[in-house]
């Protein structure tokens, strides 16, 4: 084994110079990979954890300039779910099997913190055993505090980048890095389980960002990192950029792995999107969750934060039973209980 590898390894930590070496060369990437594996082994088996995504509103009042949920993309086809609706997509998957629900949508006011509330502590009192993810956006503290207090546990909110250079050129003048680690922060103190994350290959990304991205997270230390390529979509300011690296956010997962032993690491929709068996080779590199989509199938394709997204036709109806199968296939097994993240 490499000796790279090894010390990562060993000591969770490596220097700079070390990690830019590691991230920038493909040659040691059996080394990672083989690994990485062996540490998700250690910690959580061949176990996958199978989170139910419901994308409850593609409406955001935010103008990020990656994604195709941005307000001035004035041809996106918006849609909102009812709590009535949501209540369903929950009971369906609480059927097949899932005890996690991650309600996710653009920053969209409709949903006030009194309505929000409401939808959770419904979620709360019919599913009592599952956990309730949120992934909403940038809230005050004092809203983080009330979801929280109606039974929410979980919460994810990429950074995005930990640059406040970088963060400036992939968001609007009116979002900050600065705001975006007070949400995190708060969150954390609050008691929600975190997650962070970020995209591989956005624009204007170098290896010192992603340095940058790694030691932000050893400070913050969340329960989740979820990292997935950089996409395109058309209707953005960044429609010429191009994708981000499958091989890169491989190694970066791997890389992450070995950081952080413990962590809920998603095989995401975006490196499936971009590998037709990117989640497949995202466990075997060292993911342990995947996130079937749950919505219903006539607000899928909707959802379009970056496009071609998988999952979103009418064979999806039962993302369940197919990645039940690819994680099968894979080499690890799905399990169906809440999958809370085991600290040392
Ligand atoms: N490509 C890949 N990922 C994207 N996200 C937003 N836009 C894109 C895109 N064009 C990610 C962001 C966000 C998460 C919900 O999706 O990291 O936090
Ligand atoms: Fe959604 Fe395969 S996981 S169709």
């Amino acid at each position: 084994m490499n000796e790279l590898v090894e010390n990562l390894r060993r000591n969770r930590n490596l220097s700079d110079d070390e990690l830019r070496e590691l991230i920038e060369s493909g040659s040691y990437d059996d080394d990672l990979r083989t690994a990485a594996d062996e540490v998700r082994r250690e910690h959580y088996g061949d176990k996958v954890f199978l989170r139910g995504l419901i994308e409850f509103s593609n409406c955001c009042k935010r103008d990020c300039l990656y994604c195709g949920l941005r307000a001035s993309n004035r041809t996106a086809d918006r849609y909102r779910l009812s709590m009535e609706e949501i209540l369903s997509c929950c009971e369906e998957g609480y059927g097949l099997g899932y005890r996690t629900f991650v309600l996710q949508s653009g920053e969209d006011p409709y949903y006030s913190d009194d309505r929000i509330c409401a939808i959770v502590a419904a979620i709360r009192e019919r599913f009592p055993d599952c956990a309730i993810t949120l992934s909403i956006g940038e809230k005050s503290r004092e809203s983080y505090q009330r979801y929280f207090d109606a039974g929410a546990n979980r919460f994810l909110l990429r950074h995005e980048t930990a640059d406040p250079v970088h963060y400036a050129k992939l968001h609007p003048a009116d979002m900050s890095a600065q705001n975006r680690r007070r949400c995190l922060w708060d969150l954390k103190e609050i008691g929600y389980q975190v997650g962070a994350g970020f995209m591989v290959g956005s624009p204007y990304q170098t290896t010192e960002n992603l340095i940058a991205d790694l030691r932000f997270l050893q400070e913050l230390q969340p329960d989740m990192i979820g990292i997935g390529p950089y996409l395109t979509h058309h209707a953005t300011p960044f429609k010429d950029e191009p994708n981000g690296s499958a091989d890169l956010t491989l190694r970066l997962l791997s890389i992450l792995r070995l950081m952080f032993p413990y962590v809920l690491l998603p095989a995401t929709t975006a490196l499936g999107t971009i590998l037709p068996d990117g989640r497949e080779r995202g466990l075997k590199a060292g993911a342990n969750v995947v996130m079937p989509n749950l919505s219903p199938v006539s607000t899928r394709k909707k959802y379009e934060i970056y496009e071609n997204k998988i999952c979103t036709g009418e064979e999806s109806a039962q993302c369940r039973n197919c990645l039940e199968m690819r994680v099968k296939a894979a080499g690890y097994q799905v399990v169906t209980d809440r999958g809370d993240v085991r600290r040392p």
